[in-house]
């Protein structure tokens, strides 16, 4: 077993229902096989466990690993490209570079980046936007293997409208669904997600295909986009016989517990409804939203309607992989709505960044930092005399140090990784 001193910042209590941020300062988490068994104050627990290891965490903040509910592998190497909204960042950034997983050695390289990239931002758990190709999708999983992310994503599929080279049939789709299914999902901690990327590309058939390989893949995730940008709305529209977004998958049963849609900018009442009644999860992804131009994410009606949101960083439309810069954004969004907005406290942000997106995803082994839970960590130590350090030092509480963190970290600030009580980040050499 080993001791983890320090000082720890969760949120076990949802702060959109009355809970708030849980401050811990010298403070122990006793861990043993990767799950928190006690936690009390630093003497309590010495004394308790005198002859345990302790690792000394103090003078930074332990914050629980982040949840990155919406975010795609194949798109790292287009971050980046501004200036665009959905449709057109898409043909021009996006699909070019995902034609190129077609080659598996590259596909391999991206993986490796991407993985890494991840837990440097103090991300421990995600649901991966996969590749058109199933090989690809293959090193993506090969990947998260090898470093121990807890890792959700499949094939993407697309039968119509996208460049030819990323298109499928229902009946491939099936089956190299299902063989990826059975080669990763519940293989260590990587899980299978049914993925077709938007209603745009794919047709009724793929769709009802994808409800298929849900019911045979128990415990799978359903994820897509929603409601995104104003002209993608309505070619949907067009195209399902003037349909609003969300039924286009409600017609094959997608919209359930086990869905998390991305986006939802656009949402009309019925579908904040059709999407609560479901139990269905919303990613928002504030900086992708701003990058291409797609609108203001209305939180207070999702929260109004009891629709679950979490935090994503939707790279490469999205400008990086740190959900502190997510949560700054999701803030800043909430202020510009003025009175239509969310106020939003740092516990918000953080909850929406841990605890919110482990529920989105039905992690319920991790999101804070219980007795019970899985030791999935990250340690916030900013560099001496760095301007982060200087302002969390003049903080007049933890609550105000957090707002700090979300507003001036970044993935250098974050010193340690831990996912199941083990150091990921750094990598030892
Ligand atoms: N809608 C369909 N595909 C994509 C994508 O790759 N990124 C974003 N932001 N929206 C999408
Ligand atoms: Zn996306």
């Amino acid at each position: 077993m080993t001791i983890f001193r320090g000082t720890f910042l969760d949120t076990p209590d949802n702060p959109f229902t009355g809970g708030g941020l849980r401050v811990d300062a010298d403070a122990a988490l006793l861990v043993r096989d990767g799950v928190i068994v006690a936690r009390g104050p630093f003497s309590d627990v010495r004394r308790a466990h005198p002859a345990e290891d302790i690792v000394d965490l103090t003078g930074g903040v332990v914050l629980p690993g982040f949840v990155d509910t919406h975010v795609h592998f194949p798109q790292i190497r287009a971050v980046g490209g501004l200036g665009l909204p959905l449709l057109e960042w898409l043909d021009r950034y996006a699909l070019p570079e995902e034609a190129r997983m077609a080659d598996t050695g590259y596909a391999a390289g991206v993986s490796a980046e991407f993985v890494r990239g991840l837990a440097a931002a103090g991300t421990t758990s995600a649901l991966v936007f996969g590749a058109h190709y199933a090989d690809a999708v293959d090193t993506l999983f090969a990947a998260a293997s090898q470093v121990g992310l807890r890792i959700t994503s499949g094939l993407v599929v697309s039968d119509r409208l996208l460049r030819k080279d990323l298109l499928t049939t229902p009946e491939r789709a099936y089956t190299e669904s299902l063989a990826l299914a059975e080669r990763w999902h519940g293989v260590g901690r990587n899980r299978y997600a049914v993925t077709p990327r938007f209603s745009l590309s794919c047709t009724d058939d793929l769709l009802a295909v994808c409800r298929r390989v849900l019911d045979e893949v128990p415990g799978s995730l359903f994820t897509s986009h929603v409601n995104e940008n104003e002209a993608e709305i309505a070619v949907v529209g067009e195209l399902f016989g003037g349909s609003d977004y969300v039924s286009t998958y409600d017609r094959h049963r997608l919209i359930d517990h086990r869905a998390v849609l991305a986006h939802n900018v656009h949402p009309i009442d019925v579908e904040l409804k059709m999407l609560a009644l479901g139990g269905a999860a919303v990613a928002h992804c504030p900086t992708s939203n701003a990058a291409l131009g797609s609108g203001l994410f209305p939180l207070a009606r999702h929260v109004q309607y009891g629709v679950r949101v979490a935090l994503g960083s939707d790279v490469g439309a999205g400008t990086g992989f740190s959900l502190l810069k997510e949560g700054l954004q999701a803030y800043f969004v909430q202020r510009l709505l003025g009175e239509h907005g969310c106020p939003l406290s740092a516990a918000h942000l953080l909850y929406l960044a841990t605890s919110a997106g482990a529920e989105a995803l039905g992690l319920h082994e991790v999101g804070d930092l219980s007795v019970g839970k899985r030791f999935d960590a990250q340690l916030l130590r900013p560099a001496d005399g760095s301007p982060l350090a200087v302002s969390v030092e003049h903080a007049d509480d933890a609550e105000e140090a957090l707002a700090r963190i979300f507003t001036l970290g970044t993935p250098a600030d974050v010193h340690a990784v831990w996912i199941n009580g083990d150091l990921l980040h750094p990598e030892r050499p």
